[in-house]
């Protein structure tokens, strides 16, 4: 298993299962996790297939990196999950067995491509939100606020209070939540199946923890995440299992700058190299 550290912000490159079994990470010792595991539902990590056996066997595994997860967080920690909404019951089960479930989120958003035709397509995804003790755990409200639609821009004012009120105009948000997937134009595009939008998880780690903890991501992807815990100024402590996407990790935490004798720049996007088809075959590297 390879590690690589800032201080502030650490890599671990092996299976979740295994790191988190070594005493690597210490016990009670992480104040917010995000763990964003593969679903079950056939995606290619980069060749490593998102598929077991049954449903069973996706919940025993999932069961075993949580009981692991779980003892990670320290008394006041949080910890967010994210799975298939076809796994939406049976994860909610094992967490409700451990940790005490304060919101089941709903991240939704909009696809212009070809959705289902005989049903309902699915454009949403679960987000449990989980504390360990649920008269202690850190929620910083104010982080977070979102405009309150009708109070800003219907400026109505309660009539039914003794003196009137204005409504307010920033609220916590709800538990249904927009944000757009990520698309290859965005600047925070990686090259990953399953990458989640910065300001999705910029909210996890605003709301969930302080400058300064220390938060975990168990599958790191494209290390959205750490990212989101740096420009928050927290620290970070991620798990890949695969090497490309432990180098995009390298590259977006400025951990490294070249990789077993690879540069480690983003690599450019179609519309960036100027002269996209005859360079198709080509390595290119952004200056
Ligand atoms: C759903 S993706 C995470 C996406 C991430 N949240 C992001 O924003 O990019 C799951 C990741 O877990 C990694 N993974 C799969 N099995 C793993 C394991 N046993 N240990 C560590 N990482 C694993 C995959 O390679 C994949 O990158």
């Amino acid at each position: 298993m390879e590690t690589f550290s800032s201080g502030q912000h650490t890599i671990y490159h092996g299976d979740a299962l295994s790191v988190l079994a070594s005493d690597r990470i210490l016990d009670a010792s992480i104040d917010l996790i995000f763990a964003d595991p593969p679903y079950n539902i056939g995606k290619n990590f980069n060749g490593r297939p998102d598929k077991w056996p049954s449903e069973e066997a996706y919940c025993t595994w999932v069961s075993h990196w949580l009981d692991r997860c779980v003892r990670k967080l320290k008394p006041t920690g949080s910890l967010y999950v994210m799975c298939a909404t076809q796994c939406f019951a049976p994860v909610d089960l094992l967490l409700r067995q451990r940790l005490t479930v304060l919101s089941r989120i709903v991240w939704h958003y909009d696809s212009s491509g070809v959705q289902a035709k005989r049903h309902f397509g699915s454009l949403w995804e679960p987000i449990f939100h989980c504390v360990m003790d649920p008269n202690k755990y850190t929620f910083n409200a104010d982080a977070i606020l979102v405009e309150a639609k009708t109070g800003a821009q219907r400026k109505l004012v309660d009539y039914r209070k003794k003196v009137p009120v204005q409504y307010n105009v920033k609220k916590v948000p709800g538990n249904a939540w927009y944000f757009p997937r990520v698309r290859y134009r965005m600047p925070e595009y990686e090259r990953h199946p399953t990458q989640k939008p910065l300001a999705l998880l910029e909210r996890i780690v605003a709301a969930s923890s302080n400058m300064g903890d220390v938060v975990l991501d168990p599958f790191a992807g494209t290390f959205t995440a750490a990212r989101a815990a740096a420009n928050l100024k927290r620290r970070s402590m991620s798990i890949e299992i695969d090497e490309d996407y432990l180098k995009i990790g390298l590259r977006r935490l400025e951990l490294a700058t070249e990789y077993k004798g690879e540069c480690l720049h983003r690599p450019l996007k179609s519309y960036e190299n100027g002269c996209s088809n005859e360079s198709k075959n080509l390595t290119l590297f952004e200056q």
